[in-house]
């Protein structure tokens, strides 16, 4: 024990005085107090920088990424990094200068590199993550003082999330930076210096040149494009000098002295910034309740997701105590506000500069901190804020406790007491911590001889997720008479138990063994009855996390023999194979080559043009509807939930509501001035439930007032007494109670199959179930709709991020019962939809425009990512059954299929997506009879809803698994039964379509011939020989997906093109630009239309008044139809035009339409289309529902870890068809943005609903409701090779240039991953002795793969065909 002494007489009441500032993009701004609320997020944007975005507000999707910088007096020197802004509570970041997207350029004053970069190598598709990738490299680049390495640049990346892009681009556009020469970067993607080659994929310099075949003379060029480009340098980039443009730090805040703070906030929040220990100690004698915070990256989480009130925070991170870092003699002093970054910058130093044997701890947090949170996180959270949370699972702790560290307390007093990490975490979130105590430093030791510690993490995604289990084991060796022994053991586990766990009786056991098999059989033995998990843990997985802390032993064990392999062998008798144990995963920089045919029609179409909003996307420019300027009288709702799956309302108290602080309204099912009941194809919603509610997350009413903030709060302060009904919360809950929605049965039937069964035809006959999991839409951009009345209500006008502007308008109408004509809906550009705004933002309009039209105000409703992803619905999961019939040499003779959709509370559009799975069950195969009977089931969840390729995934991967089983049962290869059963021109149907244009069979030559599929089965082969515990697998699938709404009437498209006198045109459609880049091939086709250059071309925003009764932006066919619709409209100008342009006077466009107007001719048409020769009569399942199809195949090679589950993609190589494309590289990033989507969908992306499999979740609830606990595929998940091919030379009759649409054809193509992954695992169970077929259900999480596994460990936890519990 120690003390500090108190040096001076403690007064808060002199910190009142100072001036609190900021400067934000180089401008000065005084903070007034009252404002400790605030994030700095909710300042930025109220300050009108709205270009740094709201994604998540909890830290896990990087949109809001800022850099701060500060001048460090102590190095003298300025720091800089990214944070999330919406984590940073506004004051933290007081006396620094932050830096927001618009800080580093505009499009008036120029770029920054980082933004033309990305702008040109299109890397923003819907734009909404975009700022925060800029942040994030821009932050990189200023505080590195050498120029990054790919791997640090893929690595800074690591906490920004894009669901559009599939992040290729993005890491090729910032790959530039990684500077290796000096060659000079041309910002002009025309020409290049010296004669060099554009890559016209990314507009950047490119080594792929070379390889381009260019046919002067026709239009037709060859691109092939690789990422290999030449590296080039920004002489104004790097972290010590300042361009002309740039902002400098500060000069002010180079001098200034950090002072110390007291300011509150809302509802007499406190705020403290002390500068001195005794003055952190004094506050929490005063206010022993008070929490301290560092990064906020865990209070922040608790106080706006559990919804936790703290009244006093000491903000703890300039306390020079507790941010002292010094290497002593016997190990490390870490300060307990040491930030996680600063920590491993020091211990990588340590490991670089320290004997090998002492840093063996070092090296185990080096490689955890590798995988803690993301860089934004890192750059903020703190080590001590890390332990005294004392989560389960923490990363960090489990390594404390089995390095033996100390943790040094002190108290208000100053009195400092020590105690071991291990006996510091007393139980759930419960520490060795007194009120009037705080800890103050870290001491790690350094490991002795001989003594070996190792950190492991097993997490549902690699990067930026928390462990599911994780542990620290140390383990010190001694040589007793010629015998090496355990004298010292330390075995501690996370995430198996509700603080870090120790195996005592484990390491009782290792105490003097020999290091070999005997006490690998014990230990494994003792550590399944240390840590055993009850079947109802929360957080379920527990045969999975059982198996986790043997697999991790093993690992533990093999990795401490072979670091004594040249000393001692203690892998005696094991084969060498065995050492794949101990291989960690090291991720080389990620590559990609794009290879497509530029087939130019006029000025623009076939271009690979970019994006014509990336640069307002780069600078923060581009408004989305949350950052619509809002009138000085806007309200903000916020909804009244249902808490209940199924219930009878008894009663509402509004009380509590009403009396909090902004409160303006409460509006429930009586004060519809229309009708309640909404729909997106029959009115079975209702806008407020009325008298029952159906789902967790129902709308029961409004609750508006003066902030967000305050509208949420009051509406979780509406209580709502319930009377509990039996819940339907599965589909086969549904199937038993015969639960489905009314008049949805459908059939599809082709031969006759009970004939074929019985006839002998069939050699096998196999019956099986296939369960498919849902998947979330993740658009980074949250629905939000502004509404506003005028005229007193007259009229009413919304701005909506919303698919289906058209549906937004019919509900609002509906619901106000206005007429049509009077309610107009705008959509300028969406931060991503993929079909999840194309009916269920409409719900939550109509929601919102009821307090709008009573009140008389505008009404703002944007929703919190938690409320968003539990109540709007998402991707079905299916369930099908089948059994099939077959030949011994692998011909399909007979399917007979059930398909089930977990439609949820309303029908919404899950009738058609039924239908669409229906269609596309048969995939690209040949099946003479077939029978398919579908269901959609009624559930007491969400309504789900449209998700990129309605449908159709569902039924192609159902059917790709029964084919795998069929290889399985003939030894054969899938991709042979494939190709056996392949349709072609001519085929017939199971709905009667007649293919015609038919090129699967092009399509799979190409990419077998791409990928070279046979000598990749023979490296994995080889490489699965070599590699007990990790394996590799390969799969080649393909597609066929067809284009056209199944809808007929909705395959209508309405345009409006002006031309003005300058010889600019705008151009209006009935589709969204959601990031797919409609409006950009739109354009395209207006400029080639009138042959100018497509910057002559405008495309604003979407709207209701001024293109009428537009079908959703869905369905991937809108460039089809709205590229024809704007032809027509551009035909009949010119047509008009024509008698005057053929006077051949004009030397130009803009001559020519003043010329016009002169002559009194009418510039502006609209133009109209349908898709001709469909039809289908679903009462006979026959006809022709689509217009033609997109065919492509896809080859995926993956590597796993039997022993975890982790996983990666090696290799994804996509062969598409899209006729002669419009603008191939937009459809290049379609694929590819595709493809890492369905990668999502197949092995990351798990929904977990309370249900019978989920029983530790609340019955109905969604407990995967953020980006914390769901998670989509990031940076580092994508292949590490990824090519993309565009088929050549195969123009498409059906369609407007020749081209085909590209939206949601390949998503699919992701399942190539899963049945590689699917054939490692065979591998993994062939050296198990296992050959018989197994079931693998979607998504292959690391939970389904390791389990899957089966082996030593796993048999005695769980049967060798095991299935993972997933709500379906
Ligand atoms: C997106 C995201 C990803 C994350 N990923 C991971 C991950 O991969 N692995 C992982 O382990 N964690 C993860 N976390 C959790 C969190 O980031 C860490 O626990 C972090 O280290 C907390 O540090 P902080 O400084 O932000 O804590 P704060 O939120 O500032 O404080 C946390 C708690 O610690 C207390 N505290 C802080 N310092 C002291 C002290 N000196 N004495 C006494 N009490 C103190 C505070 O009062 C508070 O209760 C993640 C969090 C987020 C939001
Ligand atoms: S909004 Fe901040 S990380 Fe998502
Ligand atoms: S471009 Fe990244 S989320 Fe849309």
């Amino acid at each position: 024990m120690g003390s500090i002494q108190s040096e001076q007489e403690f007064s808060v009441d002199d910190w009142k005085s100072t001036e609190i500032i900021l400067y934000v993009n180089g401008v000065r701004r005084v903070l007034p107090d009252g404002l400790a609320h605030l994030t700095l997020l909710q300042y930025l944007r109220d300050i009108g920088l709205t270009g740094t975005k709201l994604g998540c507000g909890e830290g896990g999707c990087g949109a809001c990424t800022v850099m701060v910088s500060y001048y460090d007096p102590h190095l003298k020197k300025t720091a800089h990094y990214a944070i999330n802004a919406c984590l940073a509570p506004l004051y933290s970041v007081e006396g620094m200068h932050i830096i927001t997207v618009e800080g580093i350029g505009n499009r008036r004053h120029g770029l920054h590199p980082v933004q033309e970069s990305l702008a040109e190598a299109h890397g923003s598709q819907c734009g909404f993550c975009t700022p925060g990738f800029i942040m994030s490299m821009y932050a990189l680049l200023r505080s590195s003082e050498m120029p990054p390495s790919e791997e640090q640049i893929e690595e800074s990346l690591g906490g920004n999330l894009c669901r559009c892009t599939g992040y290729r681009p993005i890491i090729d556009a910032f790959r530039v930076f990684a500077k290796t020469d000096d060659a000079m970067y041309t910002k002009s993607s025309a020409s290049i210096s010296g004669g060099g080659f554009v890559c016209p994929s990314t507009g950047k310099p490119c080594s792929c040149g070379e390889n381009a075949v260019n046919h002067n003379g026709t239009s037709t060029e060859l691109v092939t494009c690789s990422n290999i480009y030449q590296r080039v340098s920004y002489s104004d980039i790097d972290g010590s000098s300042y361009s002309e443009k740039e902002l400098i730090f500060p000069p002010e805040l180079l001098l200034r002295k950090i002072v110390p703070l007291s300011l509150s906030g809302f509802g007499g929040l406190k705020w403290y910034r002390p500068l001195r220990l005794q003055h952190v100690l004094d506050l929490k004698l005063r206010y022993p309740d008070a929490k301290l915070v560092i990064g906020n990256t865990e209070v922040g989480i608790e106080m706006k997701l559990k919804n936790l009130q703290y009244r006093v925070l000491i903000c703890i991170t300039n306390v020079p105590e507790l941010n002292a870092l010094s290497v002593k003699d016997n190990g490390l002093e870490i300060g307990a506000g040491v930030r996680l970054t600063v920590l491993l910058q020091v211990l990588k130093k340590v490991v670089a500069e320290c004997d090998s044997h002492a840093i063996s701890s070092c090296k185990a947090f080096v490689e955890q901190l590798k995988w803690f949170a993301g860089k934004q996180i890192r750059n903020v959270a703190s080590v001590g804020g890390n332990i005294c949370t004392a989560s389960p699972i923490s990363d960090l702790n489990p390594l404390w406790m089995a390095s033996g560290a100390k943790f040094c307390i002190v108290d208000c007093k100053g009195n400092l007491r020590t105690t071991l990490a291990k006996d510091f975490f007393l139980g759930y979130r419960k520490v060795d911590l007194g009120h009037n105590e705080i800890l103050l430093s870290i001491f790690l030791p350094w490991t002795r001889p001989f003594e070996f510690v190792k950190e492991f993490k097993q997490a549902h995604r690699r990067e930026d997720d928390i462990a599911i289990v994780n542990a620290g084991m140390r383990i010190f060796l001694e040589e007793k008479g010629g015998e090496w022994a355990v004298s010292d053991a330390s075995i501690v586990y996370g995430g198996v138990a509700p603080v870090s766990l120790s195996a005592p009786g484990t390491e009782r056991f290792l105490i003097g063994k020999s290091w070999d098999q005997e006490l690998l059989e014990g230990a494994l033995e003792t550590l399944r009855k240390d840590i055993s998990l009850r079947e109802d843990a929360p957080g379920g997985m527990v045969e999975f996390r059982t198996s986790l802390t043997l697999s991790f032993f093993f690992k533990f064990f093999m990795w401490v023999a072979h670091q004594m392999e040249g000393k001692v062998s203690l892998l005696k008798g094991l084969p060498l194979s065995h050492l794949s144990a101990t291989q960690s995963y090291h991720r080389p920089p990620s590559s990609g080559s794009q290879n497509y045919e530029v087939e130019k029609s006029g000025t623009a179409v076939g271009i690979p043009a970019v994006h014509l909003s990336s640069r307002l996307q780069v600078t923060g420019e581009a408004e989305y509807t949350d950052d619509t300027p809002t009138p000085l009288n806007t309200l903000h709702a916020g909804l009244i939930l249902s808490r209940k799956a199924h219930a009878r309302i008894l009663s509402i108290d509004d009380s509590a509501a009403r009396s909090f602080p902004g409160f303006k309204g409460i509006f429930l099912s009586k004060d519809v001035p229309g009708s309640n009941s909404i729909g997106a194809i029959i009115y079975d919603e209702e806008v407020f439930a009325s008298t029952t509610v159906t789902c967790v997350g129902q709308v029961i009413g409004v609750v508006v007032a003066d902030t967000h903030e305050n509208a949420r709060i009051a509406a979780l302060k509406v209580h709502v007494e319930y009377e509990e009904l039996p819940a339907v919360l599965s589909i086969r809950d549904a199937l038993k109670f015969n639960s489905f929605h009314p008049k949805t049965e459908r059939f599809m039937r082709k031969g006759d199959v009970e004939y074929c069964f019985q006839s002998g035809a069939c050699d096998k006959i196999i019956e099986g179930e296939v369960q498919v999991g849902g998947q979330e839409h993740f658009y980074l951009e949250p629905h939000s709709t502004l509404v506003w009345t005028m005229d007193g209500g007259n009229e009413v006008h919304m701005i909506s991020s919303t698919q289906a502007p058209q549906k937004h308008q019919k509900y609002v109408a509906h619901v106000l019962d206005l007429p049509l004509s009077k309610v107009v809906c705008k959509t300028k550009r969406l931060g991503g939809g993929f079909g999840g705004k194309e009916t269920r933002s409409a719900f939550i309009a109509a929601a919102a425009c009821v307090p709008s039209y009573l009140l008389k105000q505008p009404v703002k409703i944007t929703l919190d990512r938690d409320i968003d992803m539990m109540i709007s619905g998402q991707r079905h999961s299916f369930l099908g059954r089948y059994k099939l019939g077959f030949n011994n040499q692998g011909k399909f003779l007979a399917l007979d299929l059930e398909l089930y959709n977990n439609a949820g509370n309303s029908l919404d559009l899950s009738l058609a997506i039924l239908e669409r799975a229906m269609f596309h069950s048969d995939n690209v195969y040949e099946i003479p009879n077939v029978r398919i009977r579908g269901r959609v089931c009624y559930t007491n969840f969400p309504s789900n809803t449209a998700f990129r390729g309605f449908g159709g995934p569902q039924g192609m991967l159902i059917a790709e698994n029964w084919i795998q089983r069929v290889a399985m049962e003939l030894s054969k290869s899938p991709e042979e039964i494939r190709e056996f059963n392949f349709q072609s021109d001519g085929s017939v149907l199971h709905y009667g379509h007649k293919l015609q244009h038919c090129t699967l069979r092009q399509v799979w030559d190409e990419l077998n011939a791409s990928c070279d599929f046979f000598k990749a089965r023979e490296e994995a082969n080889k490489f699965n020989m070599q590699n007990r515990w990790r394996k590799r697998g390969v799969a080649m699938v393909p597609t066929k997906f067809g284009i056209s709404f199944t809808a007929k009437f909705m395959n209508q498209a309405g345009a409006l093109v002006h031309v003005y006198t300058d010889g600019t045109v705008l151009v209006n459609h009935g589709g969204v630009e959601m990031g797919q880049g409609l409006h950009t091939k739109v354009a395209q086709i207006a400029a080639s239309a009138f042959n100018i250059p497509l910057s002559s071309v405008f495309i604003s925003e979407t709207s209701t008044d001024k293109v009428p009764n537009s079908s959703p932006t869905a369905a991937s066919a809108s460039s089809d139809m709205y590229g024809a619709a704007v032809l027509d409209a551009c035909t009949q100008i010119k047509s008009r035009m024509e008698p005057i342009a053929l006077k051949h006077v004009h030397n130009s466009f803009a001559e020519l339409a003043l010329a016009c107007y002169m002559e009194r001719i009418d510039l502006s048409a609209h133009g109209f289309f349908i898709t001709p020769d469909i039809h289908f009569d679903f009462e006979t399942g026959t006809g022709s529902p689509f217009s033609y199809y997109t065919y492509g195949a896809a080859f995926s090679e993956v590597e796993i870890d039997t022993l975890t589950g982790d996983f990666h993609t090696r290799v994804a190589d996509i062969v598409l068809d899209l006729g002669h494309s419009l603008n191939p590289a937009i459809d290049v990033g379609q694929i590819e943005g595709a493809f890492v989507q369905g990668l999502g969908w197949v092995a990351l992306e798990e929904l977990k609903w309370g249900d019978d499999n989920h029983k530790w979740i609340k019955p109905g609830s969604l407990y995967t409701c953020g980006p914390g606990s769901y998670k989509i595929p990031s940076l580092n998940d994508i292949p590490l090779k990824f090519k993309v091919s565009l088929l050549k030379g195969v123009p498409n009759p059906r369609t407007i240039h020749s081209s085909k649409a590209v939206g949601e054809p390949p998503f699919f193509l992701a399942s190539a991953a899963f049945f590689a992954i699917k054939d490692a695992i065979l591998a993994a169970r062939q050296d198990a002795g296992l050959n018989e077929w197994f079931p693998l259900d979607n998504p292959a999480t690391p939970e389904r793969i390791r389990m899957a596994c089966a082996d030593e460990f796993t048999k005695p936890l769980a049967s060798v065909n095991f299935r993972p519990k997933l709500s379906v």
